[in-house]
């Protein structure tokens, strides 16, 4: 049988779980950010749960680590303190609010919060003895904050 090959654009991250800082530390700061595998990611605590994703905002490259944590709609989201995008901790979703085309001739319309589909590639962060590691995402399929690890973006880069 001929293997499966992976398309061109796929993305292959690592998959080795990383240490990257003590629970007591995390609980501390509620957040922490850094490179695994060298990618640059941020884990948040909040609720109780530690979430993992790529610290560079898939819209113009904000620093989410800065964000706040809000509740929007019944998911928890960080929002990106450059133009307050907001991306759901569990999914990477990006929300926005959508208009109800019911009501499009009222005055205001009436809108809901709507995802515009995983935007920010998130990691698995787990603790274990004491100590938070992030195994990167293993999902090929490509995600817009990929482009900040692009061979385009590094020759954008290097070129400014
Ligand atoms: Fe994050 Fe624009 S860079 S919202």
């Amino acid at each position: 049988a001929v293997a499966a090959r992976s398309s061109p654009d796929a993305v292959s991250l690592t998959q080795e779980p990383v240490l990257v800082c003590t629970e007591a530390q995390l609980l501390r700061e509620g957040r922490w950010s850094g490179q695994v595998h060298g990618r640059d990611v941020v884990v948040f605590h909040h609720l109780g749960g530690c979430y993992s994703m790529d610290r560079i905002c898939h819209h113009a490259g904000g620093p989410l680590q800065d964000g706040d944590i809000e509740d929007i709609a019944g998911h928890a989201c960080i929002v990106c303190p450059w133009h307050k995008i907001k991306i759901t901790l569990a999914t990477g979703e990006s929300l926005y609010r959508a208009i109800d085309p019911a009501t499009i001739k009222q005055r205001p319309p009436k809108t809901r919060w709507t995802s515009k589909g995983v935007k920010q590639r998130t990691h698995t962060a787990e603790v274990r003895d004491g100590n938070i590691y992030v195994t990167l995402s293993n999902d090929e399929q490509k995600v817009d904050s990929d482009y900040y690890y692009s061979e385009e973006y590094k020759k954008l880069v290097s070129a400014s």
